[in-house]
């Protein structure tokens, strides 16, 4: 494991973002920095508060499920913003999310990573057309009177792992297993913040995506490739274009191309899935 000791005066030390996470909280332990969030965030919490974990009790990833959070191996952040935005064009954040964690693993561990639409961060397991996840991302939000409250971004990041519990051994991978060196989670936290803001600028001026989507979709391991949408309403099986400026994922199918906003993507090849 990393030695290297995440601590609130270290991070604030070593910030290099303008204004997210100028307030911050640390925890060597809490249930979930989204729970942390949601709750201070209830309470008042600025715009811009960033939160970090070195371990989480009760990691939480989408679809109800667990995310794994061993302390000293992760990053475990999460950010309070309150957008003037839409709350229909709030989940965009997530996507803006994952741009900016793929620049700061560029940046900081000189890691060449993709993005598995709309929200997980993958890597390509050496030469075969297979992917393993390194982040995932969870996006929670408070609507008031049709108004955004709040928009809670958690992100949890496989830094130092040296494995995996047997159930996600065979989708999972961290920085040092990619690297085979231990990447300083402090430094990598702020070069995801700091890829962050300006993406965030451009999407508070434009309101959607339409600036963004060439650069979402030149990293989005999903295009060109075969994917299969679990929905409730109606699984759905076609070729993914890219990205639309409302984030929607652009699904050809034998007739047409159907924007789809929500729902489980399946992807061939992808963590070895189909
Ligand atoms: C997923 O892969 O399904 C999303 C995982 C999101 C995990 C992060 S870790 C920081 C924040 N706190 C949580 O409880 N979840 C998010």
């Amino acid at each position: 494991m990393p030695d290297e000791q995440l601590s609130a005066p270290g991070l604030s030390r070593s910030r290099t973002t303008s204004w997210i996470g100028e307030r911050l909280l640390y925890f060597d332990e809490t249930d979930s920095t989204n729970d942390q969030a949601v709750r201070i965030a209830k309470e008042g919490a600025p715009d811009g508060m960033l939160l970090v974990a070195d371990a989480q009790t009760a990691g939480k990833g989408r679809k109800g499920r667990s995310f794994d959070s061993p302390a000293h191996a992760g990053i475990f952040m999460s950010v309070i913003l309150r957008p003037f935005v839409d709350p229909d064009r709030a989940s965009a954040l997530t996507l803006i999310a994952a741009m900016a964690v793929q620049r700061g693993m560029k940046q900081t561990a000189g890691l060449d990573a993709r993005i598995k639409w709309p929200n997980d961060i993958v890597i390509r397991a050496g030469e075969e057309e297979t992917y393993r996840k390194l982040c995932g991302i969870l996006t929670e939000m408070s609507v008031t009177d049709g108004k955004v409250g709040h928009v809670i971004i958690g992100i949890g990041i496989n830094v130092g792992n040296r494995r995996f519990p047997e159930e996600i051994a065979g989708i999972a991978t961290s920085v040092f297993l990619e690297t085979g060196r231990d990447v300083p989670r402090t430094p990598l936290i702020w070069s995801i913040w700091s890829a962050f803001e300006p993406l965030y600028d451009i999407f508070l001026k434009t309101q959607d995506l339409c600036a963004l989507a060439e650069d979402y979709n030149a990293v989005l391991v999903n295009r060109g490739r075969e994917v299969r949408i679990l929905d409730p309403a109606g699984d759905l099986q076609g070729t993914a274009a890219g990205i639309n400026a409302r984030g929607e994922l652009l699904v050809q199918t034998d007739g047409a191309v159907i924007p789809v906003s929500s729902g489980e993507v399946s992807v061939r090849g992808v963590y070895g899935l189909v």
